[in-house]
């Protein structure tokens, strides 16, 4: 396939590269895309989906597969964050063996980052790990969760806790998709890239502020069949992933030992509250993108409040986040609830909790809860849900 942008991302730890293949209408060549990704032995495909994303591009995908002689079939998971289980991978891990799926043979994530995840997390532990493609269908899957070798799935101990490193064997973005995304899906979307741009960069962050002053969330599906539109929206994704994968390439398994601006850590800007907010939302009320959003901001006034970073950044910030469209209010959440679910973060990194601030925009620095004290925290929070709320 050599329509659109091809972007290599070199691993480390794996020793292999994998190729990210960006082009609108690639979904009707998958089968040829898989087929370079893969080893020609592969033979059987379980592609993973949810009934949603499969209504839409399930054909095409199936169809493609079948022409180039694989035997493909599918799982279908619940659509939404809950699902995203050990229960669920354990029927995943059913269905590729009902399928009998072998060592060679592979799996196919078609949809957002929720399935992308389940589906990852499966095949890295299916048979100790067999390859799978990513094929994201939402913004923010296509600018971050496809991309990395993240995998994993929520447990009562928190969000993504339980998981594996696995990298796919290739991730394939058609941007097309992205016309029957909900608004909502592309503001969470949009609020990953602002905070890739946060911690990449004035001249990232600004291509994604001009971008979103150009075409609101509403005006995708007007302009799927605008030729700049298209090609803008291609290239925005790309200069994401290229700086995600640039992050990626230098830490891929995010070592506890590096702190420095270029360590995978500085991703998890505005994660911290972002989070606490699922958490303590059960994971129903807010897009993971959207608590990003919150999480973002959060830390930039925390970043304003230690004065690492002046009033005009985290205006920057704001007004970038606004331009994504309305984020849901936070209202009856409150502080204390949120520090506890710090804390399931906190264990999570040699118990103390560790938070990505900005000493301005492209100038991230992880700083330990050694370093911020409680009360501290506690105010800028309490401030800012009051305006949020
Ligand atoms: N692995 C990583 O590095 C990483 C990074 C960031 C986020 N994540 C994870 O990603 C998840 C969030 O992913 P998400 O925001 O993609 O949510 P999601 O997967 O729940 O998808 C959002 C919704 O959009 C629907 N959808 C998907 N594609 C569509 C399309 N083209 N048209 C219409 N509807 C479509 C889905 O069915 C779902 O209802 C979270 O679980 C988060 O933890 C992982
Ligand atoms: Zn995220």
């Amino acid at each position: 396939m050599r329509r659109g942008q091809t972007l290599t991302i070199s691993t480390t730890s794996t020793a292999t590269n994998y190729g990210i293949q960006i082009s609108p209408g690639a979904l009707g060549l998958t089968a040829q895309w898989a087929r370079h990704c893969l080893r020609r032995r592969a033979k059987k495909i379980v592609v993973v989906s949810n009934r949603k994303v499969f209504g839409l591009y399930g054909a095409l995908v199936m169809n493609s597969l079948a022409e180039a002689g694989f035997d493909a079939t599918t799982f279908f998971m619940g659509d939404g964050e809950r699902y995203k289980t050990v229960r669920t991978a354990e029927s995943a891990l059913r269905a590729f063996s009902h399928a009998g799926l072998s060592r060679t043979d592979a799996v196919v994530a078609l949809g957002g980052g929720v399935v992308g995840d389940l589906a990852g997390f499966a095949a890295a532990i299916y048979l100790r790990g067999i390859s799978f493609l990513q094929v994201p269908t939402t913004l923010l899957a296509m600018v971050d969760s496809s991309v990395g070798g993240k995998t994993g799935v929520n447990s009562e101990f928190g969000k993504n806790l339980v998981g594996a490193f696995h990298q796919p064997s290739g991730v394939l973005i058609d941007p097309a998709v992205l016309s029957t995304l909900p608004p909502r899906e592309l503001t969470a979307g949009f609020c990953e890239m602002i905070k890739q741009g946060a911690v990449g960069g004035r001249a990232l962050l600004k291509k994604t502020a001009d971008f979103l002053s150009l075409y609101n969330m509403s005006s995708f599906r007007m302009h799927r069949d605008d030729k700049e539109f298209r090609s803008l929206i291609a290239g925005l994704i790309a200069e994401h992933v290229r700086f995600k994968a640039g992050i990626v390439r230098g830490d891929e398994r995010e070592s506890a030992g590096k702190t420095g601006p270029r360590s995978r850590k500085i991703l998890n800007f505005g994660h911290t509250l972002a989070h606490a907010l699922e958490k303590v939302t059960n994971y129903r009320y807010l897009r993971h993108g959207e608590a990003v959003g919150y999480g973002v901001l959060f830390a930039a006034e925390v970043s304003k409040s230690l004065a690492l970073c002046g009033e005009k950044d985290v205006k920057l910030l704001y007004d970038v986040v606004h331009s994504v469209g309305p984020l849901p209010p936070l209202a009856g959440i409150g502080v204390k609830e949120l520090f506890r679910a710090f804390s399931f973060d906190k264990k999570n990194i040699s118990g103390s909790l560790q938070m990505v601030l900005l000493r301005g925009i492209g100038r991230p620095v992880i700083v330990s809860d050694r370093d911020l004290p409680a009360y501290h925290l506690n105010k800028v929070l309490a401030s800012c849900l009051r305006k949020w709320a």
